[in-house]
């Protein structure tokens, strides 16, 4: 059995990435991630879809070569140009040397501006426009701002293949299987909730005009840039997409808290407790000075309720929280049962502050409390509060 071949003539030849740490610089990659690539043979012409991180070069070339011997490839097709999935072009250029870049307009002035490519390796193509490679059919749908203004995705007909690009990916490389019926899928679902809120969490509305463009399709395979490939999940993958891209939540709460010597950190476990004593059961609770900011994003993306705490600090948001709060302003986070819990000693400041973002990000405060220095009894009677104006609001919903 050839592992790699999904459909008859359709091969994945990405590269798996075990060795940064970090994706984007920024977000952890405990289990690596993956950059895939295909390729589609024709009767007539054999095309690429995508290419991979520029690391990964050497594994990918042999990639290619392990399903199509030297064969020459017609047609590298750019559904996503950012460097993750473009790093490959110069090479597989001078690799095969007859082939053509295919994009739409915005990827070619992307492509020439981060690589220096002469106009005539290029076929320009629009949204609905077809690419013929004997008895297999490329076509092509703008997906504009999932996650870049480039974006598309590529149909097969002949196979029911949709290539979606960043869309339904999920941090976590391909150990052995490519198709989730080779496979467990267990462990990748918690990494797509953090792949999406991460990554593509800003774009939830073109998220859904993509899903809404392509939802006519009849998809049995859908082969992402990173990850499984979906065919037996579909459904689950989609839905999670579709429910994270309408800022639509599971029961639980997250609570995110900073704390310098251990009295917010005291309230913060209260407001556990209670909320706990109140029947919540999906809590997840973070100190934002030790947690990394890509599982607190993707906590308070998967979970309705939020709950913020951070002491004044020279009369700002303690500056961990802060980070936190900004990430969550930029990915545009709605729907959220939110509230706050500060603390203070001379002048308050974090309550206020606090109170600016959640206007920013349009949610109301459903309760607060501002302590002042350290708990006591009316603290805890605040906090139990705190906690059943939450539950009311999220056992209402
Ligand atoms: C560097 C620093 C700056 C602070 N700035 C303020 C401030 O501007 N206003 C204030 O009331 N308290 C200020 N505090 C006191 C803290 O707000 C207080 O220690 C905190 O609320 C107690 O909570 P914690 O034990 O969770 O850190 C400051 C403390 C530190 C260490
Ligand atoms: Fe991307
Ligand atoms: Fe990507």
């Amino acid at each position: 059995m050839n592992i790699r071949e999904i459909t008859e003539d359709v091969f994945y030849v990405g590269v798996n990435d075990r060795t940064t740490d970090r994706f984007e610089n920024l977000w952890p990659l405990p289990y690596g991630v993956s950059y895939n690539s295909y390729i589609v043979k024709g009767s007539e012409k054999i095309a690429l879809i995508d290419t991979v991180e520029i690391g990964t070069i050497r594994d990918y070339i042999r990639a290619i070569e392990s399903q199509i011997g030297d064969a020459q490839i017609d047609y590298l097709v750019i559904n996503h140009m950012e460097p993750d999935h473009s790093g490959g072009i110069p090479s597989i250029l001078e690799h095969y040397p007859m082939a053509k870049l295919v994009g739409n307009r915005q990827t070619i002035s992307m492509v020439k501006g981060y690589y220096h490519i002469e106009d005539d390796r290029f076929i320009e193509v629009g949204d609905g426009a077809e690419l013929n490679l004997g008895n297999k059919n490329l076509k092509f749908y703008l997906t504009p701002m999932v996650h870049w203004p480039e974006t598309m995705m590529t149909y097969v007909e002949e196979d029911c293949i949709l290539f979606t690009g960043d869309a339904l990916g999920t941090f976590g490389a391909l150990n052995g299987g490519v198709i989730d019926t080779e496979m467990n899928t267990d462990w990748y679902w918690d990494e797509m909730y953090r792949y999406y809120s991460n990554i593509v969490g800003k774009y939830g509305r073109f998220v859904q005009k993509a899903l809404a463009k392509v939802s006519g399709l009849d998809i049995k395979y859908v082969c992402s840039t990173h990850g499984p490939i979906w065919h037996e999940n579909i459904g689950k993958a989609l839905d999670i997409y579709n429910r994270l891209s309408q800022y639509e939540s599971e029961p639980g709460v997250t609570i995110i808290y900073g704390s310098m010597y251990g009295n917010t950190a005291e309230v913060a476990e209260e407001i556990g407790r209670q909320l706990a004593a109140r029947g919540v059961k999906n809590i997840k609770i973070h100190n934002a000075s030790k947690s990394n900011m890509s599982y607190m994003i993707s906590d308070a993306f998967r979970y309705e309720g939020l709950i913020v705490g951070s002491p004044t600090y020279s009369m700002q948001i303690f500056p961990p929280v802060e980070q936190f709060l900004i990430a969550m302003s930029t990915r545009e986070i709605k729907n959220k049962v939110f509230a706050t819990f500060s603390s203070f000693t001379w002048a308050s400041a974090a309550s206020g502050k606090m109170k600016e973002y959640a206007e920013k990000m349009k949610l109301d405060i459903v309760d607060s409390l501002d302590m002042k220095q350290s708990a006591t009894q009316f603290t805890f009677e605040d906090a139990a509060r705190l906690a059943e104006n939450v539950v009311a609001v999220l056992t209402k919903r």
